[in-house]
């Protein structure tokens, strides 16, 4: 087992250590049957996962075409990938002839969305959620099908209900959190009729540290602004261990679909949290809002089962996140709005 860093002293440092794979993962990279497409890869979580399962190909000794498909309105993302042996491939997913013209794929990773800009655009948002789905399912119904949802498809609960299993039914709140439902429900009728081996993640919070649930805690605490505990607890887990998980999951594929929270195992308070971040970084916290007594906290035990614990633990996550962010570390300017729990986004 590698130990973990201390810190992180730049990007290049932090994007490394991000898209690690796990040894499971170079296992299962040995006997995954090519080509990968990874679709709206573009974004937060996408150019590290597709790096990951590049690396993970190449440390199996296998030749994966890996190809990433986005509309690529950030036009780096398209030279991260060609540096990294991955076609990068234009589509606008809402296209249903352009999608019809994608290479085939054995194996796919769906992790295309929308979430911020629902309020007052609502019909954007359910045709990316909805839609782009559909059309990919109906392109790759003969592939394994991996795609990316939400925890926000659970109610909001308690911390004493150990968070929402797999078994808990879904009853999400407000637009956003309904078109992910919408989603799972459309890609679980073409995985029922046309025998789709699929699974579904459902993730709370990936953090990374220039965004994530830490990340936005902590800037507050640097920038002496109060933290909103609205929504008291969260779960979240480090985005290398989400997008090695989301890709171990392509053998776990089923039909009717697969269902999986992709969390951490730890339920942390938000004022704990924020405390000890403003430990860490010498600074007093203040606190704004009413303390609610329910949160999107999802139960990780069914993950855990299959693969084991993540590589980075809540405490390790605080401490990179506190030298980062008092260090001037880069911050994507994209905060979670985890203080949210009226569904509005
Ligand atoms: N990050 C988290 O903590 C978190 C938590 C829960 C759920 N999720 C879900 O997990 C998935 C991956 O997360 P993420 O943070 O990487 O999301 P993200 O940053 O929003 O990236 C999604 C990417 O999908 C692409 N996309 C959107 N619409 C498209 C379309 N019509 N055609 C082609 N590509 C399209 C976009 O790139 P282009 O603009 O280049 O097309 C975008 O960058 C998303 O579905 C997200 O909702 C993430």
């Amino acid at each position: 087992m590698t130990s973990l860093p201390d810190e992180f002293r730049d990007e290049r440092e932090l994007d490394d250590w991000l898209a690690r794979p796990s040894a499971a993962l170079v296992k299962s990279m040995a006997r995954l049957e090519g080509p990968l497409a990874i679709l709206g890869v573009a974004g937060k979580m996408g150019l590290s996962l597709a790096w990951t399962a590049r690396r993970a190909a190449e440390q199996a000794g296998v030749d994966l075409r890996i190809f990433g498909v986005s509309r690529f309105s950030n036009p780096a993302a398209v030279e991260f990938l060609r540096a990294r042996d991955i076609e990068a491939i234009p589509c606008d997913l809402l296209d249903p002839q352009a999608v019809a013209k994608l290479p085939d794929a054995a194996n796919v990773i769906f992790m295309a969305g929308r979430k911020f800009g629902t309020e007052g655009d609502e019909s954007v948002t359910w045709a990316v959620n909805t839609l782009a789905p559909a059309h990919v399912a109906q392109r790759y119904s003969g592939s394994r099908i991996v795609a990316f949802s939400t925890g926000c498809v659970y109610p909001l609960v308690t911390v004493a209900s150990g968070g929402c299993t797999e078994r808990t039914p879904p009853d999400p709140v407000g637009e956003y959190a309904q078109s992910c439902l919408g989603r799972e429900r459309v890609l679980e009728y073409f995985s029922r009729t046309r025998s789709t081996p699929m699974c579904l993640l459902r993730l709370n919070y990936a953090v990374d540290l220039r965004y994530g649930v830490l990340h936005d805690i902590a800037r507050q605490i640097h920038l002496g602004e109060p933290v909103n505990d609205t929504v008291p607890a969260a779960n979240i887990i480090w985005q290398g261990d989400a997008n090695n998980q989301a890709l171990l999951s392509l053998e776990h594929c089923a039909s009717p679909p697969e269902i999986l929270n992709l969390t951490g195992p730890e339920t942390f308070s938000v004022r704990e949290v924020a405390a000890e971040l403003a430990r860490e970084m010498g600074k007093p916290v203040t606190f704004v809002g009413q303390p609610g007594e329910r949160a999107y906290l999802n139960n990780s035990a069914k993950a855990a089962g299959w693969f084991g614990p993540p590589s980075v633990p809540l405490k390790t996550l605080i401490r990179w996140t506190a030298r980062w962010v008092q260090a001037g570390g880069a911050s994507l300017n994209k905060p979670t709005h985890f203080e949210v729990n009226t569904g509005k986004y």
